[in-house]
Parts: structure tokens; sequence; C-alpha cells
């Protein structure tokens, strides 16, 4: 599904160039659950930019279902992202002055969706992720536990194969976020998406399939890399 070939990212500030990410080679198949782990600044977020498509490599090569996208348009690149990406991220990112049903439906009328589809769809999604009672409530009229479970809504709602999270429990406490996680892994079984869920906490990570760790923009460890016998 995602394909990653020695890919490395550099950022010039200033006069100085800085090498964030190092020849990351990885594969990630259609339906896996894996998490991201790594102290801070190890280039976690720089990484999921990449493969979430906001952000290009300086240095590699990047196929999705065989596609090389880092020689797409970027007419192209960003209706590829809108069909087959859905990110959720630690802070939510949702719109105040929308309601729940209005936010979760904001991709699909991006696409074009008529209204009316839209929030039937949204509507439908909020209720897979337990919030059918609260499609009308405004972010703020909501608890952390309850937005992130909008932006999940968000997400999904449009069928993406592919579902990035920075942190997504990283706000919220122990009890909220094991019931994001359920959530996090009931979709990934029940609509087959390849969720890729960045950490801190090792909780987190351990209830992923496959476990991947950076350090200083390298990979360091994947669980899913038998080490060769000596
Ligand atoms: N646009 C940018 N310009 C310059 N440097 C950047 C840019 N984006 C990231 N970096 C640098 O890349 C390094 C990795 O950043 P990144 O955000 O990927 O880390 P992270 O692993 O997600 O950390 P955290 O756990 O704190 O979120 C940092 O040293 C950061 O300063
Ligand atoms: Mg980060």
């Amino acid at each position: 599904m995602l394909e990653l070939e020695a890919i490395s990212r550099s950022f010039r500030v200033g006069p100085a160039e800085t090498q964030v990410l190092r020849g990351i080679s990885l594969t990630l198949a259609a339906g896996e659950m894996a998490s991201i782990m790594g102290g801070s600044g190890s280039g976690k977020t720089t990484l999921m930019n990449i493969i979430g498509l906001l952000d290009r490599p300086s240095e590699g090569a990047y196929r999705i279902r065989g596609e090389d996208v880092l020689a797409a348009r970027p007419d192209a690149l960003s209706g590829l992202r809108n069909r087959l990406i859905g990110f959720v991220f630690q802070s939510y990112l949702l719109l105040p002055r929308l309601n729940a049903w209005r936010n979760v439906a904001l991709p699909l009328m991006y696409r074009g969706v008529a209204e009316g589809e839209a929030r039937r769809r949204a509507c439908e999604m909020l209720e897979r992720v337990g919030l059918s009672h609260r499609t009308e409530h405004f972010p703020p009229q909501l608890s952390g536990g309850q937005r992130q479970r909008v932006a999940i809504a968000r997400a999904l709602v449009g069928e993406p194969a592919v579902l990035l999270a920075d942190e997504p429990t990283g706000a919220l406490d122990p009890t909220t976020s094991q019931e994001i996680m359920d959530l996090f892994l009931e979709m990934n079984a029940a609509l087959g998406v390849l969720v890729l869920i960045i950490t801190h906490d090792p909780g987190v990570a351990a209830q992923c399939r496959r476990r991947l760790v950076l350090e200083g923009g390298a990979l360091a460890h994947d669980s899913a890399r038998v080490p060769a016998p000596c």
C-alpha cells in the first residue's frame, strides 16, 4: 500500500542545514495497524507529513499502491490526499463554529457531495464513534474524548484507505485514551483502514500489531523485521 524507500528530509534554517530523516525504508500493507514511537525531535511528525503527502522528502522514493507520488502534479496530489488519507491530531483541529455533524461533513462538502447526503453520512459516522446523541453540539460543548471522536469521524467519513494520527491520545486521561484506542482498533478491524499512530505512550504502542521506533531520524526498530539469525 505505502512504500517508502531511503527517505531523507533536510531543512535549511538560515545558513545551517539539518537532516531530520535519514534513509527511512518502510512498507506498510493495507489494513495494518502500526505505532511510531521515538523521542521528541526524532522526526515522527516530519515522517508522518511525508506519508500523508503534506510534505516532500529531500531524497528517496515514495509509492502509494505502486504509483510514484513524488512525480505527481500538486493538484493530483491533493486529490489523492483527499480521497486516500484521513488525519487525526492531538489538538483535534475542529472548527469551533460548526456543530459536530458539520465538522464531520466538511471533507465531503469539499468533494462536492450535496449537503443532505453529506449530513446523512456524517451522522452515520458519528453514530459509529458513539456520538449519535451529540450531532448538534459545537466543539466547545464537548469533552476532550468526544472532540477526538468527532475528529476521528471526520477523518473516516470519506472512507480513506489510510488513517494517520499524531499523538491522538496525548491530551486525554488514561480511561478516555483507552476508549479512543478501542475505537481505532475497531475501525481498523471493521473498515480495514491502515492505521498509523504516533505516540509517546508505550501502552498505546503495545496495542498496535506493528511497532516502529525512530531514533535521530532513522528507523531504529521495526517489530515486523525479524533479525537475521547469526
Ligand atoms: N519546517 C521545519 N523547518 C526546520 N526544522 C524543522 C521543520 N520541521 C521539523 N523540523 C525539525 O525536525 C526535527 C524533528 O521534528 P518533528 O516535529 O518531526 O519531531 P517529533 O518526533 O514529531 O517530535 P515530538 O515528539 O516533540 O512531536 C526537530 O528538530 C525540528 O526542529
Ligand atoms: Mg511530533
